[in-house]
């Protein structure tokens, strides 16, 4: 019988902003992991500030200790599951600079080696009508040019100052069961990928 270990998966919205929306919407999905039976770790971008990645600041002072911090993160998590919030089409200069810094050398080895064989999930909201859903294809870009493999089911939540409730939950059925079909999906996937070998009875 083929066992299945609860797959880790690191959740974090490229707004540091208190009131983010994206990250209601990323809490919402950790919660939707767990009860998916993965392992979900929210993080708040604001608790790992990081310089504008400058080649020459590297150089003089290595990576900064909170690069090292989130490629630490990123090691003990196979999936990731990213909000994004949507910036004149784009994906968050946050967003960015936060996957920048993750990708670098620690000295030893390639932050690109910590991406590779990792699996994706990606969400956005906004006030707008599209829900942000411009910058998904921008990070899916993004996180396959590290070497990440992105599920083909974005998620964009339009409206997102009428799409929550006091709670912080999603009003719409709809966009509920779609969050919950992706995070599922996230978990299966990552759950079936590193099932520990089947017993043989050896
Ligand atoms: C510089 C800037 C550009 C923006 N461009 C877009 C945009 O292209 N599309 C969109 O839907 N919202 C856009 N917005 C509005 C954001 O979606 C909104 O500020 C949102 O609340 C940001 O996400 P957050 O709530 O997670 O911080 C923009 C906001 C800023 C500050």
């Amino acid at each position: 019988m083929t066992t299945y270990s609860a797959p880790r998966i690191l959740v974090f919205a490229g707004s540091a902003r208190e009131q983010s929306y994206n990250k209601r919407l990323a809490r919402l999905a950790a919660e939707r992991v767990e009860q998916a039976g993965g392992l979900a770790t929210f993080i708040d971008l604001r608790d790992y500030p990081l310089p504008l990645y400058d080649g020459d600041l590297e150089n003089h002072e290595g990576l900064p200790a909170n690069a090292r911090s989130l490629q630490a993160l990123l090691a003990e998590h196979q999936g990731l599951l990213l909000a994004s919030p949507e910036y004149n089409g784009f994906i968050t200069p946050l967003m960015k600079n936060t996957l920048d810094w993750m990708s670098r050398s620690d000295g030893k080895q390639s932050g690109l080696a910590l991406f590779a064989d990792r699996v994706a999930a990606v969400v956005s909201t906004s006030p707008g009508a599209f829900g942000g859903m411009r910058s998904l294809a921008l990070l899916r870009q993004l996180l396959g040019n590290l070497g990440v493999t992105v599920l083909p089911n974005p998620l964009a939540i339009p409206r997102a100052a009428q799409a929550f409730s006091e709670a912080g939950e999603l009003e719409d059925e709809s966009q509920r069961d779609r969050l919950d079909a992706l995070c599922r999906r996230l978990v299966t996937i990552l759950a079936k990928l590193h099932a520990a070998e089947p017993s043989n009875g050896r």
